[in-house]
């Protein structure tokens, strides 16, 4: 009995975990049997054969059993022709966020882009938008990977512990979030169930977004911090440890090339205090840009 109940919670924090966070029904759905219900899948027919849904069986349903002969003569659809198929109404994703991100002409009309954008199934599992935080005039601005689940509670950047990290971070170099130092958004705007790394079609669908957001702040300086924004931005395949400590140029429609600096992120600093050296010689490089 002990043992069942320990299996059941360690298979239920596994799936916590793995990013399961709501229980869809009582009892998990058994697919197979929906399958053997329907019978053959349509497309494995010849073509032509084809049908419409239909009920499966009516005798056994509970509808009373009807002779033959009063039977409506049965209406099968012929084969349908291409031309009289449904025209697929939504453009293909990336085209829309491309469409909607170069519209926006504020970040308010951003933000509110980027809430009504529907081509990403994140924003049906994410809590709060996660848009950005801190100074857009301050001429400094920080991009990170994705919301955690403390941003995605609080609809902040920024705010568990690496950021917590980040900000002592900035700090130390004279630069504090809540005194005008920087400006911090994310390559995603809504949190990856379970903190997953975010996908590559993830992110390509949302960088024209973060190009738009970086033109409508014009920044003098960006700091991209860790793998995924600095792969994202610099359209790059070499890891941040080579990435990281210098200025790469970041090409951004109507504002030209901003100088960017990739470095280590914060959460990689929590996991690995030994990487702190790196990120503080990134971080004197900063401020002696910034100064110059
Ligand atoms: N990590 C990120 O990359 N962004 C956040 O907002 C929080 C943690």
């Amino acid at each position: 009995m002990e043992h069942d109940r320990a299996a059941l919670l360690a298979a239920l924090a596994l799936q916590l975990d793995w990013g399961a966070e709501e229980a869809l029904a009582e009892a998990p759905p058994d697919r197979r049997a929906e399958a053997r219900a329907v019978g053959p899948r349509a497309e494995a027919r010849p073509a032509g054969e084809r049908t419409e849904p239909h009920a499966v069986d009516e005798g056994a349903g509970g509808l009373a059993p009807v002779a033959a002969a009063e039977r409506p003569a049965p209406t099968r659809p012929g084969p349908r022709s291409v031309a009289t198929l449904p025209p697929i109404v939504a453009p293909p994703a990336a085209g829309r966020a491309a469409a909607a991100a170069a519209q926006a002409d504020s970040l308010d009309a951003l933000r509110e882009a980027i809430r009504a954008f529907d081509g990403s199934p994140l924003r049906e599992t994410a809590t709060n938008l996660v848009f950005a935080d801190g100074d857009p005039a301050s001429g400094l601005m920080l991009i990170g990977e994705a919301p955690g689940a403390e941003e995605d509670r609080l609809g902040r950047p920024f705010v568990g512990p690496s950021g917590q990290l980040l900000d002592r971070m900035f700090a130390s170099i004279g630069l504090k979030r809540d005194e005008g130092g920087f400006y911090i958004a994310n390559i995603l705007p809504w949190r990856p169930p379970g903190n997953r790394t975010p996908t590559d079609g993830e992110v390509a669908l949302f960088v024209p977004f973060v190009l738009r957001h970086i033109a409508l702040v014009r920044p003098r300086h960006v700091v991209l911090l860790g793998g995924t924004a600095a792969k994202a931005l610099l359209k790059s395949k070499e890891g941040i440890t080579r990435l990281r400590g210098k200025w790469h140029p970041i090409a951004v429609e109507g504002l030209g090339e901003v100088p960017a600096l990739a470095t280590l992120h914060p959460a990689y600093l929590l996991r690995t205090p030994a990487a702190k050296r790196d990120a503080w010689a990134d971080l004197l490089l900063l401020r002696r840009s910034i100064t110059e």
